[in-house]
């Protein structure tokens, strides 16, 4: 069954999503469109109610007022937005909810029902309409969209989902059977490729980060191409797009590639009849609540943003396996205790890096000579912008301990206590 649909009409501004999430939020499916849609497309959609946003003041130039056509569909329209009578602000209050829910179960008639349960009902069948008995190819990062749209596609088609999951060897400790086990599982066609050593292989003696990030783009697509080539003729490739891809791209439906995307772009050898894209109308919190309804374990659901080219963005300088292994023990324990004291809360990304950096130490009345590893811990709310965290003392002097005992070849830790802007997030 087809679900109710509300419309946000974007005029301009940045605030038509934070409007649709508060629509969707009353429990009324909406999706957000442009100004220049056009009332003949905004009729076929058939709203039971439409909200306009940026309001008077933020409309582009030479469009002062709403259009015209608006009020001759006849269909109920609230203008949120500064000059209007609902502001943004009064939106997260109770006076805004209240006259935004009002707006949508009197004026509208919504049954305010809708739930991320009715989503994945209706997206199920929509992809079972697509594809058909066709194949579909998943590049599988372990990251939450992806993760989810493989469970969502394993439960839509089955064993034609043929999802390919690329073990690069620059993941986190355990993550690769990690996502294995969310997977094994599941009734779908999985693969996992042990590539680890054809990537270090390609990455020795490559110090400088964009020569890194190259090769490893490079190299992910023709590991996953050339294991996607086994299985013969594949009609679609699947994307985790979701809703903010599409909205800040200004398009709609625009099928857009996701230039950050783990799988760095369509294979150009493979052609497809199209892409399936089953969460593009989802914000990033819904993806999370649709995991857990797809029962993934929450290492997945909560994972932190976590960069494509993995751990070689925090091995600076030469990329070796000792290296990484060293990485991946400490970045485990700074890990374990920011959970146990219950800091993960107050950081949006956490993360150690091994800098190229060695030093003298002393250790059992020995002269060493070991690495340096530095802690990261940054607050963000978009991640153009970062702070980084004020983690107590004592717990750095806990974390610094555990890692030079239980590390070996690692004599010193520093944290980084530099924001974004002027520092990166990653050092890399
Ligand atoms: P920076 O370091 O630019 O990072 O402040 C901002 C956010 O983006 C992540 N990041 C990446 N994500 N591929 C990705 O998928 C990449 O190449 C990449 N580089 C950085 C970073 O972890 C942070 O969350």
């Amino acid at each position: 069954m087809k679900h109710q649909l509300a419309i946000v009409l974007n005029l301009g501004g940045p605030h038509a999503q934070i409007v649709a999430r508060r629509v969707r939020e009353c429990g009324v499916y909406c999706e957000v469109y442009p100004y220049n849609v056009g009332a003949e497309r905004i009729a076929q959609m058939a709203p039971n109610g439409i909200i306009v946003t940026g309001g008077l003041t933020e409309v582009p130039e030479g469009r002062k007022t709403r259009a015209p056509w608006l009020d001759d569909l006849g269909i109920p329209v609230l203008e949120v937005g500064t000059g209007t009578a609902l502001s943004i602000e009064s939106l997260s209050g109770g006076v805004g909810k209240n006259c935004l829910e009002n707006f949508l179960t009197v004026t509208c008639d919504f049954s305010c029902d809708w739930s991320i349960k009715d989503f994945l009902d209706s997206a199920i069948q929509e992809v079972r309409n697509q594809v058909g008995d066709g194949k579909v190819l998943l590049g599988l990062s372990g990251g939450v969209d992806s993760s989810v749209l493989a469970a969502l596609l394993s439960k839509a088609i089955g064993s034609n989902l043929v999802c390919i999951f690329v073990d690069t060897g620059l993941m986190r400790k355990n993550e690769g059977d990690e996502v294995e086990a969310a997977f094994a599982d599941r009734d779908m066609t999985f693969v996992r490729v042990n590539a680890e050593t054809k990537f270090l292989y390609k990455l020795l003696g490559v110090n400088d980060p964009e020569k890194k990030r190259k090769i490893i783009g490079e190299e992910f697509i023709r590991v996953f191409e050339e294991e996607a080539l086994k299985f013969g003729k594949i009609d679609f490739l699947a994307q985790g797009t979701i809703y903010p891809d599409i909205i800040e791209s200004g398009g709609d439906d625009a099928q857009v590639v996701k230039s950050h995307h783990n799988v760095g772009g369509l294979p150009d050898t493979m052609s497809f009849k199209g892409l399936v894209e089953p969460l593009k109308y989802l914000f990033k919190d819904e993806v999370r609540v649709l995991a857990a309804e797809l029962g993934l374990p929450d290492s997945l659901v909560n994972r932190q943003p976590f960069p494509g080219p993995g751990l070689a963005v925090r091995c600076i300088g030469s990329i070796t396996k000792e290296r990484l292994d060293i990485l991946r023990d400490a970045d485990a324990i700074f890990r374990d205790e920011m959970a146990k004291s219950g800091m993960s809360k107050m950081a949006n990304q956490y993360f150690a890096i091994i800098t190229d950096t060695r030093s003298t130490g002393v250790r059992n009345e020995k002269r060493t000579y070991e690495y340096t590893i530095c802690l990261r811990a940054v607050k963000t709310v978009d991640f153009m912008t970062a702070e980084w965290v004020e983690i107590p003392f004592s717990l750095i002097r806990t974390i610094s301990r555990r890692i030079t005992t239980e590390v070996a070849n690692v004599n010193r830790v520093l944290y980084d206590i530099t924001d974004k802007p002027p520092a990166t997030i990653e050092w890399e």
